[in-house]
């Protein structure tokens, strides 16, 4: 697509599907020291005797031509309430595939906050038979975003409202 005419579509389309949506093949970050393979397949992280705010990530996994990727797998992990990682089983760590308009909705807690990092959410999106994206979600208007250096504002999630994010995922 030439530039003028993605921007003629984003005319037509609702500020908020537009914002993250044509266009931008969502960057890539680290995956960090935390990443385990063989996670359970199921869209809630949330333990049952955390305290823990909930929260409610929610978006579409697209392909660079600004169409839905039916069934991408998506493969998300953070820290819990303390702001640890569960290296010996899984918790806050599980994958699902997105459904085939693309979209995908996980229930999960607000992770906290380590040394050295901001409040994030890992994640690995990929299209059936394509290559692995590998990146993380940021908290919008997170006052640890400022102080983090991987911080990226492309990967804040909006929040319509408190305790839910949306992302949209654009796969190149
Ligand atoms: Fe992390």
């Amino acid at each position: 697509m030439r530039r003028r005419d993605v921007l003629g579509v984003a005319l037509l389309l609702p500020i908020e599907s537009w914002a993250q949506t044509c266009g931008v093949v969502t960057p890539r970050q680290t995956e960090g020291p935390f990443f385990k393979t063989n996670t359970p397949r199921r869209t809630s992280l949330v333990e049952p005797a955390s305290k823990a705010p909930r929260f409610l990530v929610t978006g579409t996994v697209l392909s660079a031509q600004c169409k839905p990727v039916p069934n991408a797998l998506l493969d998300f992990w953070h820290s819990d309430e303390e702001g640890a990682y569960d290296n010996r089983g899984f918790r806050y760590r599980g994958h699902q595939h997105a459904d085939s308009q693309g979209l995908f909705r996980l229930e999960t807690i607000v992770p906290a906050e380590y040394p050295g990092r901001t409040r994030h959410i890992h994640v690995k999106v990929q299209a059936p038979g394509g290559p692995v994206l590998t990146t993380q979600l940021y908290f919008a208007d997170d006052a640890g975003n400022r102080r983090d250096g991987l911080y990226r504002p492309e990967l804040e999630m909006r929040s319509a409202k408190p305790g839910e994010g949306m992302f949209n995922f654009v796969l190149a």
